[in-house]
């Protein structure tokens, strides 16, 4: 079993070379944040969505707990609900749990090992759901499995505020691709963080004991392990900014000292100072959301956040062909507290 769940295969490394080697010979050095979740770094993730001062996992949570039955009922029964990025499936479960009878769960993610693991323990823990896991990059075009049975209608779910970390042209093109994916009339439920103080974000993506250090520096380990890299994690350090002008948290690995690391004997270089650009982390307003979404053919139905609104899950519509949508604004400027009571599910009865 392990071996058959260990497998990367060369294509995939050929892939990881090719993907680092880019990112590191641009001017402004990045990597893909997509290779922090190798075995290692999932479970480095894991530790930091148990960290006190990353409010993000701990929020969602408490907004799901509090609302998962109404979100079940914004998706309606025979749904195939599809999840990118589904790593452990915890916040799944609170929705698994209130569907009625889903047609199929697909959980979509690139992390083969923790795909698999999670995939058999949800077959165990419900039986009669048809649980059909995809390893693939949501972001790319992938193939959905066929389900068992005719849906009502599909969904998309994407928790974890995932979104916030692409820019935002990659963020309406995966939007849009979600749209096509659901259909005119198919459901999508996000998880968007959400702008707050910038000293609460910094805090969450620096933590005291450095578990998100270890995993922003897992990283250039996996290099190390996989590409024959031979970087010094002593000499890199984790740094995390708030940048308000991008409205956005961006991850760097610092280099404490002027270097050349060798990543499968090809030289790069840094100065001292120089910095990898690992991943943003864009912190939206309810407003700018909506606004993303409308591009995209997407819109809001209904918001639910914490008392603090410090993050938020909202159920979308995609509406008839996403490309001739115009951009619908959505009268979302009110308080977040009333948004709740303001949107009804508005139209999910038109099932397909
Ligand atoms: N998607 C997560 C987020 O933006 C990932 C994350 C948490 C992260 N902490 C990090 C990525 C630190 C890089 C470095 O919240």
């Amino acid at each position: 079993m392990a071996a058959l769940l260990n497998g990367s295969g060369d294509a995939e490394r050929a892939r990881f070379r090719e993907d680092a080697l880019s990112g590191l010979g641009q001017p402004r050095k990045t990597l893909p944040c997509k290779y922090f979740y190798d075995a290692e770094g999932s479970k480095l993730f894991d530790q930091i969505c148990a960290l006190r001062e990353y409010y993000p996992t701990r929020t969602e949570l408490g907004i799901l707990r509090a609302h998962a039955s109404e979100m079940a009922r914004c998706l309606g029964p025979d749904v195939l609900l599809v999840e990118y990025g589904s790593g452990s499936s915890v916040k799944t479960r609170l929705l698994l749990d209130r569907l009625a009878q889903p047609v199929a769960y697909v959980p979509v993610d690139i992390s083969r090992e923790h795909l698999l693991e999670t995939a058999l323990t949800l077959r165990l823990d419900y039986p009669d759901l048809a649980v059909l896991p995809v390893c693939a990059d949501f972001a790319a075009p992938f193939a959905l499995p066929r389900p068992p049975r005719p849906a009502a209608r599909r969904a998309v779910y994407f928790p974890g505020s995932t979104i916030g970390n692409f820019s935002e042209a990659a963020a309406v093109a995966l939007l849009r691709g979600v749209a096509r994916r659901v259909g005119a009339g198919g459901a999508f439920l996000v998880g968007v963080d959400l702008k707050k103080d910038p000293r609460e974000l910094e805090r969450a993506y620096d933590d005291a004991r450095g578990v998100t250090a270890a995993f922003n520096l897992n990283l250039l380990a996996r290099m190390n392990r996989e590409l024959d890299a031979d970087f010094d994690l002593r000499r890199f350090r984790h740094r995390a900014v708030w940048v308000e002008e991008a409205s956005r948290v961006e991850m760097h690995l610092v280099s404490e000292v002027e270097q050349t690391v060798s990543v499968d004997g090809v030289p790069v270089r840094f100065a001292r100072g120089e910095s990898i650009c690992t991943e943003h982390s864009h912190k939206y307003t309810l407003d700018g959301f909506a606004r993303l979404a409308a591009r995209a053919g997407l819109a809001v139905r209904r918001v639910w956040t914490d008392r603090r609104a410090r993050f938020s899950v909202q159920y979308l519509e995609a509406h008839a062909p996403p490309r001739r949508a115009r951009a619908r604004r959505q009268p979302l400027n009110v308080p977040a507290r009333d948004l709740a009571t303001r949107f009804r599910p508005g139209g999910s009865s038109r099932a397909r």
